[in-house]
């Protein structure tokens, strides 16, 4: 058997969230990884550890926390996440050659799942292609904050045959998407809901979804624009941090092409 890394998917922040599989991928690992840093970090690390306290059984599995540097703001955006993610990668690489050997089981907790606005695979590639550590990998589904914001809202993500774009708050920040008139927004840090014109339009915002910090607004743009704008705020003041997500939907201005 080699060495074989499993990035494990937890949930965006309800400990309830993790999936059977990933409870037992959890306690399938040798070492568990923990990445730490920043406030935020440190909320998401605290997570990450009760996970393990509440699910891990296997009295042998290791957990190893380790720092994760800081992108750099200079220079282009993709290039400064390329460096960052090649810069992960050498310390995956170094870590997994220090805490263990090449028969055992790596697990990664990835937050919400890995397939969404998360870099783990792509990382893992990298390790892969520098060729000092050889191993199997397998991807653990798990809950994503966009599942957890639509449960708290209790609404469908899309219309009736209707697409959905996915998409951050700088790109909706420079206009909407084209084709569809349905966008969940995640990664929004200039609060790109208040440059939307069409004030009529719906949101159904949620922040710190399936945490005890959790608050959610809803209503029609123009009514409630201002109230999340502060809501953040003030909420980002006394926690020190936030992460928020959203569905904007406005009225079929693309009805005549379906
Ligand atoms: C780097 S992405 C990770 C997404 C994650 N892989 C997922 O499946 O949800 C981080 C963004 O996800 C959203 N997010 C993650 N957890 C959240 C939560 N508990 N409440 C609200 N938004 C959350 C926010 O938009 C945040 O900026």
């Amino acid at each position: 058997m080699s060495r074989t890394i499993l990035i494990i998917g937890i949930g965006a922040g309800n400990p309830e969230h993790i999936t059977v599989q990933a409870i037992n991928a959890l306690n399938r690992a040798d070492v568990l990884l923990i990445p730490t840093k920043g406030e935020e970090k440190s909320f998401l690390a605290d997570m990450r550890r009760d996970i393990c306290e509440r699910y891990l059984t296997n009295g042998d599995t290791r957990v190893h926390d380790y720092a994760v540097p800081k992108r750099r703001a200079d220079g282009s955006y993709d290039d400064g996440v390329q460096d960052w993610h090649h810069a992960i990668a050498k310390i995956y690489e170094e870590l997994i050659l220090e805490v263990s050997t090449d028969r055992e089981v790596i697990g990664l907790l990835v937050w919400g799942d890995p397939m969404l606005y998360d870099s783990t695979i792509r990382i893992v590639d990298h390790v892969r292609a520098n060729g000092r550590v050889a191993f199997d990998l397998e991807v653990i589904p798990g809950i994503t904050s966009i599942q957890a914001l639509c449960a708290s809202q209790q609404i469908a993500l899309n219309r009736i045959g209707l697409p959905v774009e996915i998409t951050t708050g700088r790109r909706l920040s420079a206009g909407w998407p084209e084709g569809v008139d349905d966008v969940v927004v995640m990664l929004d840090g200039v609060e790109a809901f208040r440059s939307i014109e069409d004030r009529d339009a719906q949101i159904y915002w949620g922040a710190y979804l399936g945490t005890e910090l959790e608050v959610t607004l809803s209503g029609r743009l123009g009514d409630v624009a201002e109230q999340i704008s502060e809501t953040r705020h003030q909420a980002r003041e006394k926690n020190g941090w936030i992460m928020d997500t959203y569905l904007i939907r406005r009225a079929r201005a693309t009805e005549s092409e379906t």
